[in-house]
């Protein structure tokens, strides 16, 4: 294939690829291409596709294996094709997707089914400029930290009763997991800050007393300046690495429809700037 132009959007984060098909798979150079970007823009959107749920598994399953199901979402179909669907919940907070697990996804794919007539954004931030505008004194401390993730964590929720079914699945089975502040990614080597909402707690200090410095190290992260705005088109299919960004569904769609279709790729353990590996927390370690 020739003829694909790939073009930041935003200085901090984030391209648009036009020109390449995703209804058949990418050739090698242009796939190695599309990776190189994805590593330095974090968030890339292929624009104008007209692809099925297979031709979107096919796609994400270049980067890597699939994540076989959701510990906690229902799939449509395909288990590995899961529906983000405004009527089930609205993820109108930041995060990592699955993070309260040792190994979330590497990276996450989003194809456009049906979009509300206005609203519905996704914002992406990038945690390696969050970690790179830290002052040095205050990175320092970060680089030490590790924080508890969980699905535990207070979300929004929807008012409705199917929202309520949902965010019960959700929350239903428990999932915990230790994963550093900053976390170094494992292509690139570059540190970022790794948090995002499940992150409820750091390790050593209580859960009053870690909000004010979760709070701290995750406006650096969503700085206007960090983030993607992604106003969606149909035919849009967006891939974000899940490594090292947190995102946030912008709830302000009314009672509009919005479906996505969402395939996710599994990722390794996260990693410290000195090597150690996250961990799911067991009972004892609360
Ligand atoms: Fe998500």
């Amino acid at each position: 294939m020739s003829g694909y132009e790939i073009v930041r959007v935003g200085g901090q984060i984030g391209a648009a690829v036009t020109g390449i098909d995703l209804s058949s798979p990418m050739a090698p150079a242009v796939f190695d291409d599309v990776q190189r970007a994805l590593l330095e823009y974090k968030v890339l959107v292929f624009r104008g596709q007209d692809i099925t749920d297979e031709q979107q598994l096919a796609f994400a399953g270049q980067f890597g294996p699939l994540t076989q199901r959701h510990p906690t979402m229902r799939s449509v179909g395909d288990p590995q094709v899961l529906a983000v669907d405004g009527e089930d919940q609205r993820a109108n907070h930041w995060h990592t997707d699955i993070s309260f697990t040792p190994t979330p996804s590497m990276g996450t794919t989003l194809r456009s089914v049906v979009l509300p007539p206005y609203g519905g954004n996704t914002l992406v931030a990038n945690g390696a400029a969050g970690y790179r505008s830290l002052p040095a004194e205050l990175r320092e401390v970060a680089d030490k930290l590790w924080a508890v993730h969980t699905n535990q964590a207070d979300q929004p929720r929807l008012g409705t009763e199917r929202g309520e079914e949902v965010r019960r699945a959700f929350m239903a089975t428990r999932f915990e997991a230790a994963h550093p502040v900053v976390r170094v990614h494992p292509v690139s080597g570059e540190p970022s800050l790794f948090l995002g909402g499940f992150a409820q707690r750091l390790i050593g200090l209580s859960a009053v007393e870690s909000r004010p410095i979760l709070d701290l190290l995750q406006s650096y992260v969503r700085r206007p300046e960090h983030v993607l705005r992604w106003t969606w088109s149909l035919g849009d299919v967006l891939i974000f690495d899940n490594r090292n960004t947190q995102h946030y569904a912008v709830n302000d769609y009314d009672d509009h429809k919005r479906v996505l279709h969402r395939v996710s790729i599994t990722g390794d353990l996260p990693v410290d700037l000195t090597g150690k590996t996250s961990y799911a927390v067991q009972e004892d370690d609360r």
